[in-house]
């Protein structure tokens, strides 16, 4: 009885460190993506954002009409350098200083993260060696406005910066391997300065790339109703019932393996679209995915590898987009219509 006593009462110190870490039990925000000719002024996209709750959003830009609209809203603001202002940010200290001079200090009091580049290491692969550099001149930068405790500077990764033959089960995952000279780096970045690791994470697209090795119930964080489901990481004693859980502990087994198991993790995008042709694309599903993943971030727990940690997520996106490129599914991820009308019901 003493014995059980004194468990808990360590176990709820413990919640509480951890939760301190996880700056509060979990938070949900949305990324505002403008990929669309048909899309609400700014002043309309922040009150709407306010209305449904949001606290937080994510653009993939600096520009000033947006950040404008989004001054004294109480909207915190992720906001990016794009993958074409790294040259010159990276090549040029003076340069990146006039970036945040005139790109953040003017909006500074709404800005919580800057991510430098999106998805760089993979997507834009030759600009890789700008990444770490441009990170370091904007945080110089910042550190010069007084604005670097503030301010924390990171940048996303896409799901394929895990090595793809090891990414199974989660306490296997590891970066690929050559990536790491740029990955490295960057990591050490994030931890002398406190600043979160950036994943983008779509249970959706592991789903429809695993030709039916990966059930939609598990993938839809559904398995309460599919038991059958749950899988069994052997090698850390961890179940896992969902896809997105599973992701997320690959990226922090990742981390742990390079000594870095102590960073942050903000899900910079996740989502599911609600049409484009696939059979798992619809309405029902985008509804089932996205609010599994508003309860379970609002629920306060993490993941098997990090139970007490509490998430700190974006959904995308906020509007269906019309000018995405890509397959049709790429235009239909929006919790909102242009119009403004929702796609579906969220409980937020
Ligand atoms: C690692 O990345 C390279 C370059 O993108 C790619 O060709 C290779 O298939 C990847 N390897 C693994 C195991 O994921």
């Amino acid at each position: 009885m003493l014995g059980g006593l004194s468990a808990s009462v360590l176990l709820t110190l413990v919640l509480a460190y951890y939760q301190g870490c996880a700056e509060g039990a979990g938070s949900v925000g949305v990324a505002y993506g403008r990929l669309g000719n048909n899309l609400p002024p700014h002043g309309q996209v922040v009150r709407l954002l306010q209305a449904n709750g949001f606290k937080s959003a994510m653009i993939y830009d600096t520009e000033p009409a947006v950040l404008e609209a989004f001054i004294g809203s109480g909207i915190g603001l992720t906001v990016q350098a794009t993958n074409e202002e790294l040259q010159s940010l990276a090549s040029d200290a003076d340069a990146a200083h006039q970036w945040v001079q005139v790109r953040i200090l003017p909006y500074a009091s709404t800005i919580k993260y800057i991510a430098i580049g999106n998805e760089v290491l993979t997507a834009d692969h030759e600009k890789s060696p700008l990444l770490y550099p441009s990170m370091v001149n904007i945080r110089n930068a910042l550190i010069a406005f007084n604005l670097d405790s503030v301010i924390k500077v990171s940048t996303t990764h896409a799901a394929n910066v895990l090595d793809a033959t090891s990414s199974f089960p989660p306490s296997n995952g590891q970066f690929n391997a050559s990536l790491l000279q740029y990955m490295e780096p960057i990591l050490g970045f994030l931890s002398l300065t406190e600043a979160p690791f950036m994943a983008n994470v779509y249970p959706f697209l592991a789903y429809l790339g695993a030709n039916g090795d990966i059930k939609l119930p598990y993938a839809l964080l559904e398995s309460a109703s599919a038991p059958n489901q749950i899988v069994v990481d052997g090698g850390a004693g961890l179940m896992y019932t969902n896809l997105f859980d599973a992701q997320l502990d690959t990226f922090v087994s990742a981390l742990e393996k390079l000594g870095y198991g102590n960073l942050a993790l903000v899900v910079t995008e996740t989502g599911w679209p609600s049409g484009g042709g696939t059979d798992a694309t619809s309405v029902v599903n985008a509804q089932k995915y996205v609010n599994n993943v508003l309860a379970h971030v609002m629920g306060g727990t993490g993941t098997p590898r990090r139970p007490a940690l509490g998430l700190q997520v974006f959904i995308f996106a906020l509007f269906n987009e019309n000018e995405k490129t890509g397959p049709e599914y790429e235009r239909h991820f929006g919790l909102f219509y242009p119009d403004q009308s929702r796609v579906y019901d969220l409980t937020l």
